[in-house]
């Protein structure tokens, strides 16, 4: 006769709900369902596993950064553009800084019902070092809302040249770390397209943008290309990689850069041969400056 399994003993009525493995230890539950990442009855589902598991592993490469600015200065400012519902703002405030005495994280987002309902949020978990700007990201660097200096500035899938203005306010703000993961920029692949006729007469390498889904694919990582040469002219050392765990994105490029105020020498001149040479001169103001 097959023995019966032992009967599980019943919870404590006060023990407290199972956390779930996925989620970090100290992880606020409510901002979780706020978010939508936990159903209202706390549940996963697959989608939102999967947002969990990439805001998670981006937040590795982050943490660092931020505990380095912090035990340097004592204090920490974080720019976040483009931030849309702000998840990674409110991840990192949750997991990093909410814990500590210093440290504030803005978030800058041009869609007004976003940044309202991340006001709204902020007053509801009380998280007091979290401010949210409706402009847009060129509009920030002048804003009187923001210091002066911006120590971290992050942007994560900030539309076409939102990215690009992320740069400009790194280096406007003096950031010590930008840490960008780059949407489709268009504005690369239409010089290239437009001026493709005349390409052809200057030089046999436009033959790597003949194609229209290769005008599209090589404008895009020229795009990274051009953004990685300015950043490190102006005194950046570069980790440039791939954010596994974003598959269900094409976007999914890491570029973190890092404030020696040591420009690599050539990279200025590089990049203006760049430019020269793909016949893309017309786009100096944007990565050459
Ligand atoms: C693809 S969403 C990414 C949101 C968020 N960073 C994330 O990864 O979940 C891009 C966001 O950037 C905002 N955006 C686009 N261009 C912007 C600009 N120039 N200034 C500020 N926000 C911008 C859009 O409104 C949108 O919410």
């Amino acid at each position: 006769m097959a023995k019966s399994k032992p009967a599980k003993p019943a919870p404590a009525a006060d023990a407290k709900p199972a956390v779930h493995p996925d989620i970090r230890p100290g992880q606020s539950i409510e901002l979780l369902k706020e978010l939508h990442i936990l159903t209202r009855e706390g549940q996963l589902n697959q989608d939102s596993r999967r947002k969990l598991k990439q805001v998670y592993h981006l937040y590795q490469f982050i943490e660092p950064l931020l505990a380095e600015v912090l035990a340097g200065t004592g204090d920490l400012t974080l720019a976040d553009h483009g931030a849309g519902k702000s998840y990674l703002g409110f991840i990192l405030y949750d997991l990093f800084l909410k814990s500590k005495e210093a440290g504030t994280v803005y978030g800058i987002e041009t869609r007004k019902e976003l940044v309202a309902h991340s006001r709204e949020l902020v007053a509801r978990l009380d998280f007091p070092r979290m401010r949210f700007l409706d402009v847009s990201v060129e509009e920030s660097t002048g804003s009187a809302e923001l210091p002066a200096t911006i120590d971290v500035v992050t942007a994560l899938h900030a539309c076409n040249t939102a990215t690009d203005d992320a740069i400009r306010f790194a280096l406007a703000k003096q950031a010590r770390f930008v840490v960008l993961v780059p949407c489709c920029q268009a504005e690369v692949a239409s010089v290239l397209r437009k001026n493709k006729n005349a390409s052809f007469g200057l030089t046999p390498l436009s033959e790597i943008w003949r194609h229209p889904i290769h005008t599209r694919e090589f404008g895009s990582q020229l795009t990274n290309v051009l953004r990685c040469l300015q950043l490190e002219a102006h005194g950046y050392q570069l980790t440039v990689t791939e954010l596994v765990g974003w598959e269900h994105s094409m976007k999914n490029e890491l570029i973190i850069a890092r404030r020696t105020d040591a420009p690599r020498k050539n990279a200025m001149e590089r990049l203006e041969k760049i430019l020269e040479e793909l016949n893309l001169t017309e786009l100096r103001s944007r990565f050459a400056c």
